[in-house]
């Protein structure tokens, strides 16, 4: 009987990870995401070259939203250093937003990355609090 229960429970845990993605469309939601790339420190120094380039002025140099243009911006930029916002967030989500921007923010669509570069991005991203605790 607890064995069910056990099991029962790993089940539903699974099903709500990945229903995390389950509102992006469709070629997002079914996005293979690629572990190994994302953990590599390649990856993430790739990440924050292209970052420092062209993401730093509004999201700014640390990645926590302070960079030089954000006045009068309707939604000011995400902290990316933020723990609770990594938790929230996952690759997919993070990917979509580069590559299709947030509407209604003034965060525009990235279509000039490939896929890599992107990832990589993503990459930078979801670790950038680590640099400055
Ligand atoms: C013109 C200013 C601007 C630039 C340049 C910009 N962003 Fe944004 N970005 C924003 C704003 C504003 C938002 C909406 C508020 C938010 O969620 O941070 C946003 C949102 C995001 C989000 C979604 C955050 C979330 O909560 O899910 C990600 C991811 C992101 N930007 C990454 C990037 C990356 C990577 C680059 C560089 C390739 C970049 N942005 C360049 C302004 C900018």
């Amino acid at each position: 009987m607890k064995r069910w229960l056990l099991l029962a429970l790993w089940t539903s845990l699974g099903l709500w990870a990945c229903s995390r993605d389950r509102d992006l469309p469709e070629p997002y939601r079914l996005l293979e995401v690629p572990s190994g790339r994302l953990g590599s420190a390649e990856a993430r120094e790739n990440g924050r070259t292209l970052f420092a380039a062209a993401c730093a002025f509004c999201h700014g140099e640390k990645a926590d939203g302070h960079g030089a243009r954000r006045e009068n911006f309707t939604r000011p930029p995400r902290d990316f250093t933020s723990p609770a916002w990594r938790r929230q967030t996952t690759p997919r989500r993070v990917f979509f937003a580069i590559r299709e921007g947030v509407h209604g923010t003034p965060m525009p669509a990235w279509k000039s990355f490939s896929e890599t570069e992107t990832w990589d991005l993503v990459a930078y991203v979801l670790t950038a609090g680590e640099d400055h605790r």
